[in-house]
């Protein structure tokens, strides 16, 4: 059989079986493109990252051959073993001691996303190591209980070495979040999401082209904790499901394949105020959702797609510059991943085992003090610019030794995000966890699942999006930046010191 007969075959037998299993399943076309590469389409199992504490850890990044469905080899860079780093699990008040080994043949570096760390923590880029080199990670815990996650920040690099799996979750538990008995061991499912293009020569390419250098840069199927569209047997009854968006620049619209609500009980910052029933959420780079799935009233046998629902990309393709929209000069293999905005499956869950449901009872939440916007000292205006290849901040590139703002130790501030360009730009501060206070244009309204704490926030193109942080914890250099990876890699970021 020759590979053209192979590939014709193949599809019968893939689209039949995946018509049968997953009727809200990706369109023909997607389909069709998975199926150009001769990759068995059977489901692989979840795999859970090995969960370690970061009590003298060593993560040693490197090249790795790692399977991301049974029988499919590939490279992985990785800072574990797997094809992700491991779940890093602390508690409020525990001390990091974290060895960062860079193994890889470029220099790297590891941010704690979302955790307020001192300066030299922090993963900034300037303190990239060489390959061959050791970098020691030492500071307290003082974040609240949470999902948080872990990748490199090399300048230039962070989209490629985060692509290839240099990325991990990182939860953090306190007596607070223990007193509500909330779904835990085999019912708290942590999951790293990324998009990726099916790798040719068993290594993930990511070279973003001229137009994804604009928009970004998107893969055709969805990997969760380095594994290609897994599945995981669940029972009939509540999960505590962590989402981290791991992607290079995918908006993820969280919702069930049987329209049924879930809950949302936490965000970037730890649990909410309250929880927040809802059947779909947006979740942009960098965002975290933490979702209590109850199975309780699927049948048995039946299954249940964790997916992106499909949604109109905000991106303003019209008003893109040279008129580089997609389709427009590609075509061919390799000419985008699937579109912003179009559906995606991301996990399948099997209801297996009918038990008495535990259903969580959404008892009281803790209490979390809310941040008054009237007390801000300052108020600062950022405008998110991408024209002519190029994406800006206040019309400047990164630099790394340029400070950009200067803070004063203790004080809040309001830091308002403007967006007139034609992307999406999700937003996000290292060392403080901010309040979204308000959005005028487009959406015009703080989303319900940007109450609570966050340190990432999506701005579309027409609004102007304004948060509230107080800078009390450490002094130093640290960064905001948009958190697509292609714009951050271009230079949508900025340094600013808290002195
Ligand atoms: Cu998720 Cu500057 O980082
Ligand atoms: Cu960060
Ligand atoms: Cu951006």
């Amino acid at each position: 059989m020759d590979r053209r007969q192979f590939i014709a075959l193949g599809s019968v037998a893939g689209l039949s079986t995946l018509a049968s299993r997953t009727p809200l399943a990706a369109t023909l076309s997607n389909s069709a493109r998975l199926l150009d590469l001769p990759i068995p389409f059977e489901r692989a199992p979840l795999r859970m990252p090995p969960t370690v504490s970061a009590d003298a850890l060593t993560l040693r990044a490197a090249a790795r051959r790692v399977e991301i469905a049974p029988g499919v080899p590939v490279e992985a860079w990785s800072p574990g073993e797997g094809p992700v780093g491991p779940t890093i699990r602390v508690r409020t008040g525990d001390t990091a001691r974290i060895t960062l080994e860079n193994a890889l043949s470029e220099p790297t570096i590891l941010h704690w996303h979302g955790l307020r760390v001192p300066e030299r923590a922090d993963g900034h880029p300037r303190l990239v190591i060489p390959t061959g080199g050791a970098y020691q990670y030492d500071f307290p815990v003082i974040d609240r209980a949470g999902t948080y996650w872990y990748h490199a920040h090399p300048h230039h690099r962070t989209g490629a070495q985060v692509y290839r799996g240099m990325a991990g979750v990182l939860v953090i538990g306190d007596a607070a979040e223990d007193a509500l008995g909330l779904p835990s061991g085999a019912y708290e499912l942590p999951l790293l999401i990324q998009d990726r293009r099916l790798p040719a020569d068993g290594t993930f390419t990511y070279e973003p082209a001229m137009h994804e250098q604009m928009e970004g840069f998107f893969g055709d199927t969805a990997f969760a904790n380095g594994i290609r569209l897994p599945s995981q047997s669940v029972e009939t009854t509540t999960y505590r499901v962590r989402v981290v968006n791991g992607t290079a620049s995918r908006i993820l619209r969280l919702a069930l394949s049987n329209g049924q609500p879930f809950r949302l009980i936490g965000n970037d910052g730890g649990l909410l105020p309250a929880p927040v029933t809802l059947t779909h959420l947006d979740m942009a780079t960098g965002e975290r959702a933490d979702l209590l799935i109850d199975f309780g009233k699927v049948a048995v046998g039946s299954r249940v797609m964790l997916q992106s629902a499909a949604f109109a990309s905000p991106a303003r393709m019209g008003s893109m510059s040279m008129g580089m929209g997609r389709g427009m000069g590609m075509g061919g293999m390799g000419a985008g991943g699937a579109p912003q905005g179009a559906a995606m499956d991301l996990v399948e869950f099997t209801v297996d085992r009918a038990v008495t449901p535990v259903a969580w009872k959404p008892r009281a939440l803790p209490r979390l003090a809310t941040l008054d916007p009237n007390t801000a000292k300052r108020t600062r205006t950022f405008q998110f610019n991408s024209a002519m290849m190029q994406h800006h901040i206040n019309g400047r590139a990164f630099d790394m030794e340029r400070i950009d703002e200067t803070v004063r130790f203790g004080d809040t501030e309001v830091w308002t995000f403007v967006n007139e360009s034609p992307f999406p730009h999700p937003v996000h501060m290292h060392e403080v966890q901010f309040h979204v206070v308000e959005r005028v244009g487009g959406r015009g309204r703080i989303m319900p699942w940007e109450r609570g704490l966050k340190d990432t926030v999506l701005v579309h193109p027409g609004e102007r999006v304004s948060v509230a942080a107080t800078f009390d914890r450490y002094r130093g250099r640290f960064l905001m930046h948009c958190h697509n990876m292609v714009h951050e890699d271009m230079g949508m970021m900025l340094n600013y010191e808290i002195v």
